[in-house]
């Protein structure tokens, strides 16, 4: 697109009336590109770089003075400050800082409506020393609205990204859409869901919701691998308060329709919550430990102290004697896993089902798990989907999935079957048989019906299906089995509760127990619980080589 000349004219006025005579910076202020200030400070007789120099100061004022101390007032940081947390001290490189937004509409062409860089600022940096790209949206610039340039900025990351085989880590701080570019702002927001989902399983993308994220904004979050949110200062909705009261005539605050425990416990369109945007970031640092650069790398290897023939005693006496007891999965995880540290994610949410990151032997594996605590660890539509997706996650970046099974079947009731559980129930299945890395599963107990079939077993490709001594594997439980088959048995009985107690003595012994699944090699071995860690980590080895794959085809049609 050409410019008229009165715009030209006021370009250049901006660039060099407006932008030059500003400050320069104190050294202390241009901390960030050290390296830069270094040379500048080494030539700053040098006219050239003199007005370099004023140009980056000027980029990293944002919105100024007053609406950075608005930014600390409602209790959140500046999107360089942030950065500054996320990122490895002095890593960061800034890309496109004198960037303009192109509006002359609606007095967007005044000086104090223009900044440079607009309203997000975008580049790398490292994490740990690994190559991360990363776009924090600036609110105190025209409240972090996404103009035309805005989006190509975040664009250019995500074509980077992708090229180079880096996660992408975006800050989502906005008003959303720039309201006075119009369309122009909405096909940005389209070209950057194009790039989230192009990149959807070639890198890790992570966003983390710092503050508003409104409109149609919400679904580059959404595409994207792992949703943060802040508690109190971060909010998304499609639709906001005031239009649902205006529509909907139902009254609700900002905190109780989309804030951070409400996506993470109800919702589940948030994968953690933190506690302040500091903690936000440090989480974020740590769950890239658990993940590859890209789908053609592997997770990184931390080294252990924890010793890989470890047994912990305390697991052959956890599954209580009363199968209808429970005990808390996570639990058996921390005792399994390096130095009991398990990253979980969405925890809040289908608390039927546990998921997250851990090592074992120091190599990165995802553990999905039924938690008997929660609802007996039942398969739900939440604890499905909850399940299905991580599976997927881990499937796409090559970690190994582990699965803990414990579970009494699929939760029975008509809100669950109008609610889609038949779907729903078979996204976790499409997920498991579809993926191709390496796949183990441990029976601590129940594994009855069609939720036994779906937790990995070893006919949809359970790389090695283990079972300790208390697992049940069968059709349905003793209870309900006997009530089916010995209907009729039971009714005539001169003493039916006896009777039942009889036979469902019988059939647990005959049925709910690792041996009939074992005789016929679905279950690979029966161990002791305290050898799990050692067993795991044997198998974890054997597999690091796994090469298996799916038919040829574009993609399945996953049961959405
Ligand atoms: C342009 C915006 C803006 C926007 C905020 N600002 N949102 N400018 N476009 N979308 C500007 C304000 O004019 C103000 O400028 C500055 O940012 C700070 O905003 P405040 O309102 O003072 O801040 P606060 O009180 O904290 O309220 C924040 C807010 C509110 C809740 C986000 O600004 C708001 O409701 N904004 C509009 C949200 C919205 O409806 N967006 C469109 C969503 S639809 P000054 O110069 O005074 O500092 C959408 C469609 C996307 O995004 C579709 C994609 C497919």
């Amino acid at each position: 697109m050409q410019l008229k000349d009165n715009q030209k004219t006021k370009r250049t006025k901006i660039e060099q009336s407006d932008i030059a005579p500003r400050e320069r910076p104190s050294r202390s202020d241009a901390s960030i590109d050290t390296r830069s200030s270094h040379q500048v400070a080494s030539r700053a007789s040098d006219p050239k770089i003199e007005q370099l120099n004023n140009l980056r100061y000027q980029a990293r004022q944002g919105g100024g003075e007053d609406r950075i101390a608005r930014q600390h007032q409602q209790g959140k940081m500046t999107a360089r400050e942030r950065l500054e947390l996320l990122l490895d001290t002095g890593s960061f490189r800034e890309q496109d800082p004198f960037v303009i937004h192109r509006e002359r509409n609606f007095g967007m062409d005044m000086p104090d409506k223009q900044f440079l860089g607009d309203s997000v600022i975008t580049g790398w940096g490292t994490i740990n020393g690994r190559l991360v790209y990363v776009y924090s949206q600036d609110f105190t610039v025209l409240g972090g609205s996404l103009s035309e340039v805005h989006a190509e900025k975040i664009c250019k990351i995500l074509d980077m990204a992708m090229k180079t085989g880096a996660p992408v880590i975006g800050i989502n701080d906005s008003g959303g859409a720039r309201i006075q570019e119009g369309v122009m702002s909405l096909g940005g927001y389209a070209e950057i869901f194009l790039r989230n989902t192009l990149a959807s399983g070639v890198v890790p993308q992570i966003s983390a919701i710092m503050g508003p994220c409104a409109g149609g904004a919400v679904y580059s979050p959404a595409l994207t691998d792992f949703i943060f949110m802040v508690k109190n200062t971060s909010n998304m909705f499609v639709t906001g308060p005031d239009v649902i009261k205006a529509v909907m005539h139902e009254e609700v605050t900002f905190e109780d329709l989309g804030g951070a425990m409400t996506h993470n416990s109800i919702s589940g369109v948030s994968h953690l919550a933190a506690e302040s945007e500091a903690d936000c970031l440090a989480l974020i640092r740590e769950l890239l430990t658990y993940l590859p650069q890209n789908n053609l790398e592997d997770p990184p290897f931390e080294a252990s102290n924890d010793d890989p023939l470890r047994m912990d005693d305390r697991l052959n006496t956890i599954i209580p004697e009363n199968p209808n007891k429970p005990y808390d999965a996570k639990e058996v995880i921390r005792m399994i896993v390096d130095q009991g540290q398990f990253y979980e994610i969405q925890e809040h949410y289908a608390g039927n089902i546990v998921v997250g990151f851990a090592r074992l032997g120091g190599h990165s594996v995802g553990i999905i798990a039924n938690q008997p605590i929660a609802l007996a660890g039942v398969l739900d539509i939440k604890a499905s989907i909850k399940g299905a997706r991580f599976a997927r996650f881990c499937d796409c970046f090559n970690i190994p999935i582990i699965t803990f099974e414990d579970v009494p079947g699929f939760l029975p009731g008509v809100d669950q079957e109008h609610g889609g559980i038949i779907r729903h129930g078979a996204k976790l299945l499409y997920a498991y048989c579809e993926a191709t890395v390496p796949k183990i599963t441990v029976i601590t107990r129940k594994a009855y019906g069609g939720a036994y079939c779906v937790m990995n077993s070893k006919h949809i490709r359970g790389d090695l299906n283990l079972a300790w001594p208390t697992a049940e594997i069968a059709v349905m439980g003793p209870d309900a089995a006997v009530n089916i088959i010995f209907r009729k048995d039971l009714a005539e009985a001169d003493d039916p509760a006896a009777r039942k107690t009889e036979l469902v003595d019988d059939y647990r012994e005959r049925f709910a127990n690792p041996y009939v699944a074992a005789s016929r090699g679905y279950i690979d071995d029966v161990i002791e619980p305290r050898e799990t860690r050692p067993r795991l980590i044997n198998a974890l080895e054997v597999l690091r080589n796994k090469r298996d794959t799916n038919p040829p085809k574009k993609h399945g049609n996953i049961p959405l």
